[in-house]
């Protein structure tokens, strides 16, 4: 294999579990309104996995549909990296459970723990390994965050849903594919958005269970004014990176978490409302899988074009964020 000049995605999937939850049946679960919910985060319905479905399971589906749509098979995808902040387990990776389900058999395969912003570094990762000749084709997916809340808090429980956005990455035509990337970090913030018994550091006691601290902790305000900021500099910064200015984007695919955060986004940014793809009312936040979904959803009903601009952000537990810029294969 040589190194070649570009890459990029080419063909998407998602997959959402059948089981719905809404607005009004969070209300019997805790103390909760529809509007509430509405008004605070623009989330009406979300998917929830059922008991025998893992991550796994999910990006199993949703890699199925990107393999299809790039007219590729199994056997071609020489690696296999899922971004997931919800793994089947801490070991193995979910990627070598992936690669296993799907018969990948000449696939290497690894995770990728940067939150919700996991799929932009995924697809940055991926096609960084495509243009240096490491690999041909990359199957990267993502998650399922229902198993990790805490049913009994409601500044959390009415947020998440579950599901998968995979893609396959490739080389792709001199111009076309990631155009360019920018990936930012700050652990000094881990802890306005973590999940404190879940690793070595504070190991999964009957004490962390009792005090709930197996479940997602998150300080809401400090984490929207954080996503907001990050990604629209993260934005700014890839667009400079790739030479783009924001009046040529042609969709603009922020991490679906919270819809005021996606508007007020945009409104910095400047993309007009025919430019952007908003799905967080029917998903809720999918975590590293939203901005997979979103994009699918945008590929298949035809909202994005072969020579479009397509510029995709995320932020998450970190803190992450990222954006990719891309000119559509
Ligand atoms: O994916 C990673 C990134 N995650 C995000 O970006 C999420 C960012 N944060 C948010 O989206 C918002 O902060 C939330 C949706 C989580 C919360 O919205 P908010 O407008 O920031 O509300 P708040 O936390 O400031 O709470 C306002 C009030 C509080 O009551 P008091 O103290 O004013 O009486 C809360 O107790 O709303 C209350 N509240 C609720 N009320 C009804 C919090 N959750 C609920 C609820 N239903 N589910």
């Amino acid at each position: 294999m040589s190194v070649c000049s570009s890459a990029g995605i080419l063909g998407t999937g998602h997959y959402a579990p059948e089981r719905l939850l809404t607005n009004f049946d969070l209300e019997k679960l805790v103390d909760t309104t529809d509007e509430w919910i509405r008004t605070r985060t623009g989330v009406e319905t979300r998917h929830l996995a059922a008991a025998s479905e893992n991550t796994s399971d999910l990006c199993v589906k949703a890699g199925w549909k990107a393999l299809e749509a790039a007219g590729l098979t199994a056997e071609d995808i020489d690696f296999v990296m899922v971004a997931t902040a919800s793994p089947d387990y801490v070991v193995p990776s979910t990627a070598c459970l992936v690669q296993d389900k799907m018969g990948m058999k000449r696939a290497g395969g690894m995770d990728i723990s940067a939150g919700c912003s996991g799929y932009i570094y995924a697809v940055a990762t991926a096609a960084a390994m495509v243009k240096a000749g490491l690999y041909k084709y990359i199957l990267v997916g993502a998650e399922i965050l229902s198993r990790l809340v805490n049913w009994q808090d409601r500044s959390t429980c009415i947020l998440f849903g579950d599901g998968a956005g995979a893609a396959v990455i490739g080389a792709a035509e001199e111009g076309f594919g990631l155009l360019a990337s920018d990936l930012g970090s700050d652990g000094s913030m881990g802890s306005i958005l973590n999940i404190p018994a879940s690793g070595v550091a504070e190991p999964v006691t009957h004490r962390a269970i009792d005090s709930n601290r197996i479940y997602i902790h998150m300080e809401g305000p400090e984490v929207f004014k954080a996503a907001v900021r990050h990604m629209e500099n993260t934005t700014m910064a890839a667009l400079e990176k790739a030479g783009v200015d924001k009046e040529e984007i042609d969709m603009f695919i922020a991490h679906q978490a919270n819809n005021r955060i996606i508007q007020s986004i945009a409104k910095k940014v400047g993309i007009p409302k025919d430019h952007m793809y908003v799905n967080v009312e029917r998903y809720g936040n999918t975590s590293a899988a939203s901005v997979g979904i979103a994009l699918d959803e945008a590929v298949r009903s035809g909202k994005i074009k072969h020579g479009d601009i397509v510029v995709i952000t995320g932020f998450g537990a970190g803190l992450t964020w990222g954006c990719d810029v891309m000119r559509w294969i």
